[in-house]
């Protein structure tokens, strides 16, 4: 390290969470992963994502792999970086909103099988769909990283960020990240934000974006330069289009200066080794497909993630209705203003992007309705960034009340039921989560390891 280091930036490595989901669809084994957890943990990250996000669902669902016994593997050979998570508020890491006492039983078990910092976010930005997951998180010792989802609208001004960080400030987080997860944020902007950001939150500032759009490295430099504390990155081999921009550039390029990261990479490149036959085997079986490694325009011109944009071209497509993308195009910034202006990420972008399609094909304006956009004007998802108008409510909802208090106040506790539903499946306390989240995945999942077990004293019998 250069002996003009003042504030070293630090580095997340997400090639073992994000980076494969965004890039492979989050097929990555443990067993590709694992051999070179420990030569991660030598190269001084500030810390490994790792877990949550979608890699608790492609465990169970494609990988017949147990998402807690990946965990307590890494936590093995990771002795010391810190292992992160993503934790998506309410929903954990499902599709719905769960019950308190589910949240909190999920953070105890998260940490004590080997987490340490939590990425919180809610896709609405409602702090009180944070509320839970921060507290929980806090009782059990870890650290808490309050997201502030990224998004590009009239009412999302740097402003509301700051006012939305110290917000999540006052409510106990250890740290905040911006999350920009559709490539929306702009190197200009991001030097803006995140001089507002430090001059106003007392707490480190972390930075998370994708390629997508082709500036994320142009965001980074000058996020560092505005004083941004860390940033999340990818090894090359799993950097770029979708993914993360790669660690080595981004550690080549502060060497030397005040912020040098002071990472060695010969080190990087002896941990990109490993992943580079990983990709090419990707690169061949045509999971790992060259398109989403270009740069998407789309994101620039029209402010929608490019998995948005692509999943209304294939509805359209079924629908033999190609020829109206740019009349839904245009639909969508008015079902997102109509909706209260939604950052569009998971599920949020899908439910405005359907509600568009729908609003044109009909050939009139909320003709027909989502069950979703009744949902999200219902308050099942959370407080939008504005209060959806009255004229609106009336259109979609009628005379049905809308839920204004926090949602999963009107949640009764669900464990219990839960732990009787699963019962016969019960090898681990942590089983009951996982069949929470993914019910009769999990419960597919269980079968198979009770096969395998059987099939394992067959062959033990055998051989006696
Ligand atoms: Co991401």
């Amino acid at each position: 390290m250069a002996n003009n280091v003042k504030n070293p930036v630090k580095i997340t490595e997400t090639i073992l969470r994000d980076a494969h989901q965004s890039l492979i669809a989050t097929r990555m084994t443990t067993d590709e992963m694992l051999p070179i957890v420990e030569q991660l943990d030598k190269v001084g990250y500030h810390s490994l994502e790792a877990w949550g996000g979608a890699t608790f669902d492609a465990c169970l669902r494609f990988l017949n792999e147990d998402p807690w016994e990946r965990l307590r593997k890494f936590r093995d050979k990771a002795k010391n970086t810190k292992l992160q998570m993503l934790f998506r508020g309410q929903n954990i890491l499902g599709y719905r909103n769960y019950a308190d006492d589910v949240v909190e039983y999920f953070v105890q078990k998260s940490i004590a099988n080997g987490i340490d910092i939590i990425r919180i976010f809610d896709a609405l930005n409602d702090p009180r769909n944070l509320e839970t997951a921060i507290n929980a998180t806090k009782k059990e010792k870890g650290h808490v990283q309050a997201a502030v989802c990224y998004t590009i609208s009239p009412v999302h001004d740097i402003p509301f960020f700051v006012n939305l960080a110290k917000q999540l400030e006052g409510m106990g987080a250890d740290s905040i990240c911006i999350k920009d997860m559709a490539g929306l944020l702009l190197p200009h902007t991001a030097y803006d934000l995140v001089t507002e950001m430090k001059k106003n939150v007392n707490i480190p500032l972390q930075l998370h974006t994708h390629y997508t759009s082709g500036v994320a490295s142009m965001t980074y430099l000058k996020a560092v330069e505005a004083g941004i504390d860390v940033i999340d990155c990818a090894l090359s081999p799993f950097a770029l289009g979708t993914s993360q921009p790669p660690t080595e550039p981004m550690v080549a390029t502060l060497q030397g200066t005040e912020r040098d990261t002071g990472l060695d990479l010969n080190l990087l490149n002896e941990c990109s080794e490993h992943f580079r036959p990983l990709r090419q085997s990707y690169l061949e079986s045509g999971l790992l497909d060259p398109t989403v490694m270009g740069v998407d325009i789309n994101t620039l011109l029209y402010q929608v993630p490019g998995g948005m944009l692509s999943n209304l071209v294939s509805q359209l497509k079924q629908q033999g209705k190609e020829d109206k993308l740019d009349e839904v195009l245009r639909e969508v910034p008015e079902v997102r203003k109509d909706l209260g202006y939604p950052p569009l990420v998971t599920p949020s972008s899908q439910i405005v992007g359907s509600q568009a399609v729908l609003n044109v094909l009909a050939g009139e304006r909320y003709k027909m309705i989502s069950k979703e956009t009744k949902g999200i004007v219902k308050g099942e998802y959370g407080r939008t960034p504005v209060a959806i108008s009255e004229e609106i409510k009336k259109k979609i909802i009628g005379d049905e009340p809308q839920i204004t208090s926090r949602f999963a106040d009107t949640l009764k506790p669900e464990l219990d039921t839960l732990r009787k539903e699963c019962a016969q499946w019960i090898e681990q306390d942590e089983d009951v989560l996982s069949y929470a989240l993914f019910g009769q995945v999990a419960e597919k999942f269980f079968q198979q390891r009770e096969d395998a077990k059987h099939q394992v004293e067959g062959s033990v019998t055998l051989l006696s």
